[in-house]
């Protein structure tokens, strides 16, 4: 059977690393001035910088025939046309079909998609424009003033980020909130602010079953139910992203106002489906559009451009050289980009929970490392709390910053400080202090490598391409890990025994360890009463007084 790492191109790495490890990159500029030219590409709106790094041309074209003899060509090919390659929940990873702008049937179990893909985008379109233009209306004909997502992981992390990102686009009137984390202060805390005649649910859950999700939609609708409107209101303030048509049904939701996705669309990879409802409704849905036409962009690119030139493959085989042969334990992930301060929290559920597997596709287990830790905030604020360590600790963390060059009018001599600061951090790194001098000991060594990447402006056009860029490097490691990038038991596993504990508070229980047990009583001693995984929320109360009579809202904290 093929191991990866007896492989002659996994050799030749190893050997090329031993030989090119103490190398300077700064001598790789001056050994061949057209460096910059030879290693930066542009693919619509994005450009990439990768000479930065800590590769010579020959160790580049060894990445690339590792690339070559892989299985990329076929599992590709696989993915796009709907082949089932999530192996374990034997299913086929469609993402890519809910951007796919081009014609033709996309065919599933004999089933072409492209129309009920289709029928949902027409959905999102009419009750989008509906509630932007105020013609959708809560249950006392008020307009929707504040969108709620409820929702966790996949469910959460992209309409949050990408409403975040694209602030500038928002339409002016409507509010966006997102509740995800289970601590019911999160939930409390947002309601405390909302008026319910006014505000707009989105129980945005594929599987319509997770507990976080669910707790805080139960925890909304009482408050809903007891600060305004009857049992029979819910349907105009609640609308649900989900497959699973019946539970939202069962909620209290109109058929009308479920949106539907389908078991082949992965959570973290969901933005592109009803769970981007969010992002129509801040945007527009010709907002919502522009990024799947930026994403769809970056597919065919990633479909049809030869490795050398093919931005995720890049950086994907770039992200591999530093995990598997210089040992870097972790991807730094540095927006110079306030609007995209939730991007390394997103990038880190994409990436971590597809590839931090230690098995491959047959379940033997792997013998080379895999997914690297991914984090990151913003730069400059980063600069002014972590950089010293990648400066000057013992770690080696590649960076990948990422930047919009088109100002905002007005602060434009913010943004070019922004810029700039960006570009010194990555020449810093690179050159360290020492140019020309004496190291000394407190001096920076430098050799630390990052990849650049600008995107024209921030629109929404190329943050859908920028994902889609993200999402398939994340791929592409996958593959030549050979492991599935689809599943997640690891998390599955916390979600099955966090509802075990939650259903043995009331019973004395032998099942679990001793540690867990000891803390188990401890935490009963808090709840006398318990008798269910999920107690019935005691609702927070509206900024409104009496149901349904206005007051003046309470201020926000
Ligand atoms: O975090 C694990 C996960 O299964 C994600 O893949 C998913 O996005 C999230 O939980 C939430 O699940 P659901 O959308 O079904 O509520």
């Amino acid at each position: 059977m093929f191991q990866l790492t007896r492989s002659v191109t996994w050799q030749a790495l190893t050997r090329l690393h031993d030989q090119t490890r103490h190398d300077r990159i700064s001598d790789y500029f001056a050994a061949d001035p057209q460096r910059y030219d030879k290693m930066s590409l542009r693919v619509g709106g994005l450009f990439l910088d990768y000479s930065k790094h800590h590769i010579s041309p020959a160790v580049l074209d060894t990445l690339l025939e590792l690339a070559d003899h892989s299985a990329l060509v076929q599992r590709r090919a696989q993915m796009f046309s709907g082949d089932i390659i999530n192996v374990t929940e034997n299913r086929p990873v469609l993402h890519t079909a809910l951007r796919n702008l081009g014609e033709g049937p996309l065919m599933v179990d004999g089933q072409d998609v492209m129309p009920e893909i289709q029928r949902t985008r027409e959905q999102i379109q009419r009750f989008s424009e509906a509630v932007r233009s105020g013609e959708w209306k809560g249950y006392d004909g008020q307009r929707i003033k504040d969108v709620v997502n409820i929702g966790i992981g996949g469910s959460d992390l992209g309409p949050n980020m990408a409403c975040r990102a694209l602030l500038k686009y928002r339409q002016s009137d409507l509010n966006f909130h997102f509740v995800s984390n289970v601590d019911g202060t999160h939930i409390q805390k947002v309601l405390r602010r909302l008026d319910p005649a006014t505000t707009l649910f989105i129980v945005s859950t594929k599987t319509f079953s997770t507990q976080e999700t669910l707790l805080n939609a139960k925890t909304a609708r009482r408050w809903f139910v007891d600060n305004a409107g009857e049992d029979a209101d819910v349907g105009a303030h609640f609308v649900a992203a989900s497959t699973n048509k019946r539970a939202a049904m069962d909620f209290g939701i109109r058929e009308e106002n479920i949106f539907e996705f389908w078991a082949w669309v992965g959570g973290r990879y969901s933005m592109w489906s009803s769970i981007g409802l969010p992002i129509a409704l801040a945007v527009g849905f010709e907002g919502f559009m522009a990024m799947l036409e930026g994403a769809y962009e970056m597919d065919q690119h990633f479909l049809t451009a030869p490795n050398a030139s093919n931005m995720p493959v890049l950086m994907a085989l770039i992200g591999i050289w530093y995990i598997n042969f210089h040992g870097a334990e972790t991807q730094a992930i540095v927006p110079y980009d306030q609007a995209l301060h939730q991007l390394p929290a997103f990038l880190q559920q994409l990436d971590m929970e597809s590839n931090g597997k230690s098995v491959d596709i047959f379940g033997q287990p792997v013998d080379y490392k895999t997914g690297p830790i991914v984090w990151g905030q913003t730069g400059s604020n980063g600069q002014h709390a972590f950089f010293q360590l990648l400066h000057q600790g013992t770690r080696y963390v590649p960076i990948d910053f990422i930047a919009s060059l088109k100002p905002e009018p007005g602060v434009e001599d913010h943004h070019f400080a922004l810029l700039t600061n960006m570009l010194a951090q990555a020449n810093a790194f690179m050159e360290g202090s020492a140019k020309g001098g004496e190291l000394d000991p407190y001096s920076c060594p430098g050799n630390r490598p990052s990849s650049t990447l600008l995107l024209d402006e921030l629109t929404p056009r190329n943050l859908g391409a920028l994902i889609a860029l993200y999402e398939h490097k994340v791929f592409v490691q996958g593959v030549i890990w050979n492991i599935n990038s689809f599943d997640q038991w690891g998390v599955q596993l916390g979600k099955r025994i966090a509802g075990e504990i939650s259903s043995r508070l009331d019973a004395q229980s032998q099942d679990f360890d001793a540690s867990t047990q000891g803390l188990l009583m401890r935490v009963r001693e808090h709840f006398p009463g318990h008798a269910s995984a999920t107690p019935e929320p005691a609702a927070p109360r509206s900024g409104r007084g009496a149901k349904g009579k206005a007051s003046s809202r309470t201020p926000s904290r």
